[in-house]
């Protein structure tokens, strides 16, 4: 049987202070693709959440306001992030995207960015599907473990060097319904 983990001891970004902030996210992408077509390519399983609250706070094109909002299709890739001791993390591609990437302005939707290997990889990936446009928008930066330097366009929060859990994210997959972002103390 697995070792139980202290769950989840204190909040570090509330309900209400996310979800202000994915509006103030979803804003700002409605104003900067008003009347185009995006693709949100969300980065599974970590951004779900984050995902489906963004969406929603971008301004739909759609009744009742059929003649403006921007025109937002789902797709999603899955990645695999794997560490060996003293080498840099190794990213691996499980699901892919699609071809429908082509010629469109996909927005990578993550829920956070630590050592930027997963994006560098996945930029580097897309480049091999022509989009005609990628911007990334993160819920959470991390940038104190940054290894490589990466672009990152839209960012909800930036975060002190802790580990953190809820809203999406996991630790050995527990925790990612919670409503919030909490601290994980004493691993
Ligand atoms: P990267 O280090 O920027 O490549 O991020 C790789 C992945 O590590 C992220 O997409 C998350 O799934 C995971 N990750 C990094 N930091 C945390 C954390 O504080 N909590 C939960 N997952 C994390």
């Amino acid at each position: 049987m697995p070792a139980t983990k202290p769950p989840p001891e204190s909040v570090l970004i509330s309900e209400s202070r996310l979800q202000h902030r994915i509006r103030e996210l979803g804003a700002q992408i409605s104003t900067d693709y008003e009347n185009q077509e995006l693709v949100l390519l969300g980065v599974l399983r970590g951004s779900v959440l984050f995902f489906a609250d963004l969406a929603r706070a971008i301004s739909a094109t759609g009744p009742p306001n059929p003649d403006c909002g921007v025109r937002v299709r789902f797709e999603f890739v899955q990645l695999r992030s794997y560490h060996e001791s003293t080498k840099p993390s190794k990213v691996q591609l499980i699901h892919g995207g699609s071809d429908y990437l082509e010629h469109r302005h996909v927005l990578i939707v993550e829920d956070i960015v630590d050592t930027g290997y997963t994006l560098k990889f996945l930029r580097e990936h897309l480049g091999t599907l022509n989009p005609k446009t990628v911007k990334v928008c993160t819920l959470l930066d991390k940038p104190a473990q940054r290894q490589v330097p990466v672009a990152i366009d839209y960012i909800g929060f930036e975060i002190p060097d802790t580990f953190v859990v809820g809203y999406g994210l996991d630790y050995a997959q527990q925790y990612r319904n919670l409503p919030y972002i909490a601290l994980l103390e004493s691993i």
